[in-house]
Order: structure tokens, then sequence, then C-alpha cells
């Protein structure tokens, strides 16, 4: 973890969207469900935190983030397949937390499908709470539904 804290191979920085080709190729190497370029496209429009994370100059991950009245939610994490277990999914996350703090935010909420062990495990050592669960709130295959767990974080 802290090797990768000090990798000068690694920088997090705003997205942008020329950026959106290489999300939309992390997003769908990473996820059964993926996100579609429009709701990519509109999380820039309406101003969400959106940061990429690159490795060696080439955008392997991202994340976004929203908040408004003291709540922050995390609405995407996303690692590509290749790049996974190097640190980068726990840098991104810190990286929102801080920001959820510069804006003021009182707790960070998030979803994550119940299956979801390599998440879960992240968002539980990173500090969030169990705090709820969605039925069914996840498309799983063309007969079957997820649950979701819902996780919150206090920043007070
Ligand atoms: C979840 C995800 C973002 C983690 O990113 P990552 O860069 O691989 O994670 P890191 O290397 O930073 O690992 C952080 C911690 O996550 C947990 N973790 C990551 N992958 C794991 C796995 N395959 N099995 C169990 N735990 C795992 C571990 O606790 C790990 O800490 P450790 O390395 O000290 O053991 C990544 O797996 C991903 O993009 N998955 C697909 C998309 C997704 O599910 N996003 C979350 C939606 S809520």
């Amino acid at each position: 973890m802290s090797a990768i804290l000090r990798d000068p191979r690694v920088e997090i920085r705003l997205m942008r969207e020329g950026d959106l080709e290489s999300v939309f190729a992390n997003e769908r190497s990473a996820y059964s469900h993926p996100w579609t370029m429009g709701i990519l496209r509109d999380c820039l429009r309406v101003g969400y935190d959106c940061q990429v994370v690159l490795l060696d100059k080439r955008i392997v991950g991202h994340v976004v983030l929203s908040v408004s009245v003291g709540e922050a939610h995390v609405l995407n994490l996303c690692v590509a397949e290749e790049a996974q277990r190097q640190g980068l999914g726990r840098r991104l996350l810190k990286r929102v937390m801080r920001l959820a703090r510069e804006k003021e935010a009182d707790t960070v909420f998030l979803e994550v499908r119940a299956s979801n062990v390599a998440a879960r495990e992240l968002y539980e050592t990173e500090g969030f709470c169990e705090v709820g669960r969605r039925r069914g709130y996840y498309p799983h295959d063309e007969h079957d539904r997820e649950d979701a767990i819902v996780y919150a974080k206090s920043l007070l």
C-alpha cells in the first residue's frame, strides 16, 4: 500500500470528456452490467466529481462522487481488470473521501452488490459500515435480481 502511494507511475486527475472512451472500456472490462457512455457523459455534464487514475499514463480506473446538502455518494468505483489488486481502487476511494470532506459532507454512502466480495472488503477496511439492504436492486441475469448492500461512513 505505501509503495503504491509513492509510485511515480500512478496519477489521479479530473476526468475529461476526451477520457470517456477509455473509461467506458474499463467499465466493460470490470462490470457485468457497465454504465453506458451516455450515463458517463451525464456525470460530467451535471458536475459530479469524476476522477480517473492513470498507470504509466494509461487510464485504468475511475470514481464518481456526488455531494449535496451534507451527504456524499460514491456512485461508481472501477479499476480495469488487468490493473486490479495494485492498490489503485483504495487510492481512488481515499481521494473521493478527501473531496467529500473538503465539500463538508457529514456522511458518505454507497451501494454494492451483495456478492461483490472484493468491493465489500475494500469498503469495510476503509471504515464503511453496512447500514441497509435494497432487495433486488441490481439486475443479475434475465431471470434474477441481486440485493444491494448500503454502506455508510461518517466523516464527523
Ligand atoms: C472493487 C475494485 C474497485 C477494487 O479495486 P482494486 O484496485 O483491485 O483494489 P485494491 O488493490 O486497492 O485493493 C483494496 C482492497 O480491496 C479488497 N480486495 C480487492 N480485490 C479483492 C479480491 N479479489 N478479493 C478479496 N478482496 C479484494 C482487499 O481488501 C484489498 O486490500 P488488500 O490488497 O490490502 O488485501 C475492483 O475490484 C473493481 O473495479 N471491481 C469491479 C467494479 C466494482 O465492483 N466496483 C465496485 C462497485 S460498488
